[in-house]
């Protein structure tokens, strides 16, 4: 059958939008049409092939789908062998790398190209007059498998390609990394858990096997993609260097990863490296390291390869966050609140580039889930800055004196009696604060920088405190004095001068850091700062909380219907409710508030403004008043019972304008506010004193 040219136009065309669609959509992450649409042109292709089985082409997009299944793929040979990189893992190897590379060559600086080592498998791409004729993958490095119709479901892998200005060679292999995106790969695991299938262990064994099907109809499903990162056999192009290369493949149409950079000599490389080591958590994709490659491609070729390794590239990874060793022991850490924290102590391993000897194991049912014994060989995570964790347990390798955690009856600490609610997973120290461990994580927080914020007061220090009876509750910090603190270890004249001045600026707080650093059970930042917001004052919050706390257990009362008043803050759930009415309940926590507020701590109440000559007033400020900030300027208004406000609008009575003032003082003349200056502020004050 004769085949119109109308329909072979046709058909070349909506070849060509696809390829774009494609190119727009996989690798610049910019689509520009509608899937609907894309689908629209996608069936009149497929429907112009089956009538004209002639206009099929391989490198056609519906070619993508995957055809018929096989019973085994093609081994292929490869034209030049796929090499495997040298691995080093520490900057001393790195610099003897490069040393070698620069004497070899006789330079004394070189260049190379650092990419990441994404973590999946190499394959060879065949293009034959820019059209994709094979792909295969590495195999051995001599031979591999021709998975050509599995590789053309990847829509990042170019079925043609582009050719703006950069002349496509006759015959060009290509070479690069196909991979499972970590979100691609979360979303299989996610579904398989759901569905009861097997769920493939990583991303990098998950994008081998479906890479490695039969039937291409299923790695069509698979969320693969693609990165290239060099040549093999070219014909009819010579480049001079590999980044040019890199320049060149993008051009035609290859998604390469944007991490990719050229450093200058050993020392840049050690910067990409740590520089990629710090981003790694946050890409969306898994690398294990990164890869150096000697820029200049007459130099690699002077260098050449020894036992299957380039000495003009080299791999440099990143320390491995999982190591095994043994568990010595298991004892209980005491948090701020009295939990019990199970922490394995370690035979020393090496892991995510730290000696390691502690382990979280976070709390007693997380004990159980991985059944951690004391002995067991484990296996231990640590990766980037997070604390150490016991992942699980090498049952294989579990020995015969292997024993069972036991929950100590009495705190370690301090000999208090440990509770276990039924349902918790957490034992708790019922010593309270004259737990030294309590006592020193609740000072420890009362302290800290978003708390009360007193500089230098830290855990040895109030170890040293506690441990000479100087502090056993919070208000104690208020009466500490230079001589006493001088003759403490490591503390001179000097510094305990300056801890004393930091104590005494954390006298003036705010009334939502007060409530953070009480230390209430489930009250963060946020919540203080929501309670702070909503009731205005303490004597407001502690009203609430006691007025509550009879409906905590009232057994006929609804869930809605307990803590009436607390439950009326945002976010203030029942649990936190409960947790805050009980605090409050306690007698000597209400002591404390007074202690403290007695030896000074004091904030602003936000809300119930007092009453002063300016009750009612608002006003907004503008422009730099002279001789005062604004924070000055508005406590001023406020201790005169006045309110401040950001924008200027009817219900401003006041708008006090300093030098240089704008938009605020115009939009004043326009409503007919009145406009005050500093003095005329202090005489509003003095005539209505
Ligand atoms: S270059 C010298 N570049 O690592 C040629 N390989 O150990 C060797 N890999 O089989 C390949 N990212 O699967 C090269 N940017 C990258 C790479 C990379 C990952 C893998 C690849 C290869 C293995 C070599």
């Amino acid at each position: 059958m004769t085949v119109p040219d109308s329909a072979r136009e046709r058909a070349a065309a909506l070849r060509a939008q696809l390829h774009e669609h494609d190119y727009r959509y996989y690798v610049l992450d910019d689509p520009i049409i509608l899937d609907a649409e894309y689908d629209r042109l996608f069936d009149e292709l497929r429907q112009l092939e089956r009538e004209y089985p002639e206009l099929l082409a391989p490198d056609s997009p519906t070619q993508r789908v995957g055809g018929a299944a096989r019973a085994d793929f093609a081994p292929v040979r490869h034209r030049l062998p796929m090499l495997s990189l040298r691995k080093v893992t520490t900057e001393e190897e790195l610099r003897d790398f490069d040393r070698r590379v620069r004497q070899l060559l006789g330079v004394d600086i070189v260049d190379y190209v650092g990419e990441p080592k994404l973590d999946g498998l190499a394959v060879s791409l065949i293009y034959e007059d820019g059209a994709l004729v094979r792909g295969a993958t590495r195999g051995d490095g001599e031979t591999g498998e021709d998975v050509t119709a599995n590789l053309k479901t990847i829509g990042a892998i170019p079925l043609r390609l582009r050719d703006p200005e950069k002349r496509v060679p006759p015959v060009l292999e290509v070479r690069g990394e196909v991979y499972l995106p970590l979100a691609g790969f979360k979303r299989w695991v996610d579904e398989a858990t759901a569905r009861g299938e097997r769920v493939p262990v990583n991303p990098r064994n998950a994008a081998a096997g479906s890479l490695r099907q039969l039937d291409p109809a299923i790695t069509a499903k698979r969320p693969l993609a693609f990165y290239a990162y060099g040549i093999g056999h070219v014909e009819g192009w010579r480049p001079r260097l590999h980044s040019q290369v890199l320049e060149h493949l993008r051009a035609w149409g290859f998604p390469l990863s944007e991490l990719i950079e050229r450093v200058r000599g050993a020392d840049g490389a050690q910067r990409y490296f740590e520089a990629m080591q710090a981003r790694r958590a946050k890409l969306a994709f898994d690398i294990d390291g990164v890869v150096f490659k000697l820029d200049d491609l007459a130099g690699q070729d002077e260098l050449g390869t020894v036992s299957r390794e380039p000495r003009w590239a080299v791999a440099y990874k990143f320390a491995a966050e999982e190591a095994e060793t043994v568990v010595e022991d298991i004892d209980f850490q005491v948090g701020r609140t009295g939990a019990l924290t199970p922490t394995a102590r370690l035979r020393t391993v090496f892991v995510g580039g730290a000696h390691v000897s502690n382990a979280t194991l976070h709390n007693l049912d997380e004990v159980a889930r991985k059944g951690v014994m004391i002995g067991d060989w484990v296996i231990v995570r640590r990766a980037g800055d997070v604390i150490p964790e016991v992942k699980e347990v090498v049952l294989a390798k579990r020995p015969e004196h292997a024993r069972a955690l036991k929950v100590p009856e009495r705190c370690p600490v301090c000999g208090s009696p440990v509770v276990r609610e039924v349902g918790d997973p957490v034992a708790r120290c019922t010593g309270g604060l004259t737990c030294p461990a309590q006592l020193t994580r609740a000072l420890q927080h009362f302290a800290s920088r978003r708390a009360l914020d007193i500089e230098g007061l830290g855990e040895k220090l109030l170890g040293q405190l506690i441990e000479q009876g100087l502090v056993r509750k919070s208000s104690d910090i208020y009466h500490l004095d230079v001589k006493r603190l001088a003759e403490l270890e490591r503390m001179g004249e000097k510094s305990a001068q300056n801890l004393i001045d930091a104590i005494e600026r954390s006298k003036d707080t705010t009334l939502a850091r007060f409530i953070y650093a009480l230390g209430i059970p489930q009250v963060g930042e946020a919540t203080a700062q929501a309670l702070a917001a909503h009731f205005g004052t303490l004597e407001a919050l502690t009203e609430a909380a006691l007025a509550d706390a009879p409906t905590a257990d009232a057994p006929n009362l609804k869930d809605k219907e307990r803590f009436p008043q607390l439950r009326k803050v945002p976010d203030v759930g029942p649990e936190v409710a409960r947790l805050i009415s009980q605090w409050f309940a306690q007698e000597k926590h209400r002591a404390l508030i007074e202690e403290l507020r007695r030896a000074g701590v004091r904030w602003p109440d936000t809300k119930a403004p007092v009453e002063g000559p300016l009750s009612g007033k608002t006003f907004v400020l503008t422009g730099a008043l002279p001789g005062m900030t604004r924070d000055e300027a508005t406590a001023l208004i406020e201790a005169h019972g006045g309110k401040v406000s950001g924008s200027v609008s009817k219900k401003t009575d006041y708008v006090v304008a300093g030098a240089d003032a704008g938009s605020k003082l115009a939009k004043a003349e326009k409503l007919g506010v009145a406009v005050l200056d500093l003095d005329g502020l202090k005489a509003l004050l003095g005539a209505a004193r």
